[in-house]
């Protein structure tokens, strides 16, 4: 099997038709969203659910996000405490998902939920909402990469690693936002980041005016098991805060400052030459991915501020860097 690939820029009609009739039939479609493109699937089918797992090669016990078209669908499936509303009211639609009660028998297969009592949730933007709002049900809906791997940001990242086992993709450009949501849980008082993302913590703390609490190491790979350290690999080894270019290396930069032997770097990938961190994020995975390809020994990347986008794009690389297992 080839996927079939459609332009929803150009074609937005038949791209809608087309996937809610393979989502009809409990099949996987590959997605653009905002964010990087999901392998979205009936979030109420379990044998649609397991067709997600099984392509992506993802351990079951790690929960998927369920994707609504707007806060009314949302409410039949979740329940939301005030703190958790207030932000869905600001950032929604957007690059946040909110960990919340999961309505018992509201439909949602616990299959999605790796059958815990809580659910995630997600309102993309535009065509991604579009879509469930065509199809009438939620779409559970990682993003479209093999388990491990880095997440797609165009739908050629999709096809040339998930292509012969999908039946349709939807090509809708690169992802505007190109890291994954921020994943927050409330708790009583306390909020609680499980995964830095496209909202940056600090925009969601002037709004809540306080600190969000951070992962701590180990408890946050229990609270989110997807989160494992050694995620979002590229095959070459990663060497983070880089100060210079070893021979053989490619080199992810970001800034124009000067390297020490760039110019013997493989190949050079700047993530932004103003340094905006959200040109970065936009630009992180496709040049991981780049990088990758040039047939380096290693990936040399500067150091990244950790401030706005900078905390998902420095998660991420980190967990590129981590060892394998
Ligand atoms: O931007 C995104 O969030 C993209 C697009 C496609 O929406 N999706 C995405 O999904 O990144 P995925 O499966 O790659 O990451 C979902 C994360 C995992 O780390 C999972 O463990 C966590 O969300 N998660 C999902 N439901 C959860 C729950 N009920 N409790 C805790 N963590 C949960
Ligand atoms: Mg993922």
């Amino acid at each position: 099997m080839t996927a079939e690939i459609i332009d929803i820029r150009t074609d937005r009609n038949d791209a809608l038709d087309q996937a809610c009739a393979v989502l009809s039939r409990g099949f996987p479609v590959a997605i653009p969203t905002e964010t990087v493109y999901g392998l979205a699937a009936d979030a109420t089918n379990p044998s649609a659910i397991t067709r997600i797992y099984e392509t992506k090669g993802r351990p079951r016990f790690n929960p998927l996000i369920c994707h609504m078209a707007d806060v009314a669908m949302a409410e039949r499936y979740a329940s939301f405490d005030p703190i958790s509303r207030r932000l869905a009211e600001a950032f929604w639609p957007g690059p946040l998902t909110l960990i919340l009660p999961l309505i018992p028998k509201s439909g949602i297969h616990p299959l999605a939920t790796a059958g815990l009592d809580t659910v995630g949730i997600r309102l993309p933007f535009g065509f991604a909402a579009d879509l469930i709002r065509s199809f009438g049900k939620p779409l559970a809906a990682p993003s479209a990469n093999t388990s491990g791997k880095v997440s797609p940001t165009s739908a050629g990242h999709v096809a040339g690693d998930l292509g012969s086992k999908l039946k349709l993709i939807l090509d809708g450009g690169a992802s505007s936002v190109g890291v994954e949501s921020t994943i927050i849980r409330v708790e009583g008082e306390t909020v609680r980041l499980l995964r830095p993302g496209g909202v940056a913590a600090e925009e969601i703390e002037a709004l809540i005016g306080r600190a969000v609490v951070r992962p701590e190491g180990p408890a946050a790979i229990i609270e989110a098991p997807g989160m494992l350290a050694s995620h979002y690999a590229p095959s070459a080894a990663v060497r983070l805060n880089a100060t210079h270019v070893a021979p053989g290396e490619a080199l992810i930069r970001l800034g124009s400052d000067p390297i020490e032997g760039i110019e013997q770097a493989k190949a050079v990938f700047d993530l932004s030459p103003s340094g905006d961190l959200a040109e970065a994020a936009a630009n992180l995975f496709d040049y991981l991915k780049k990088a990758d390809a040039v047939g380096a020994t290693r990936i040399a990347v500067t150091a990244i501020p950790d401030t706005g986008l900078g905390e998902a794009i420095n998660d991420r690389l980190v967990r590129a860097a981590a060892p394998r297992e």
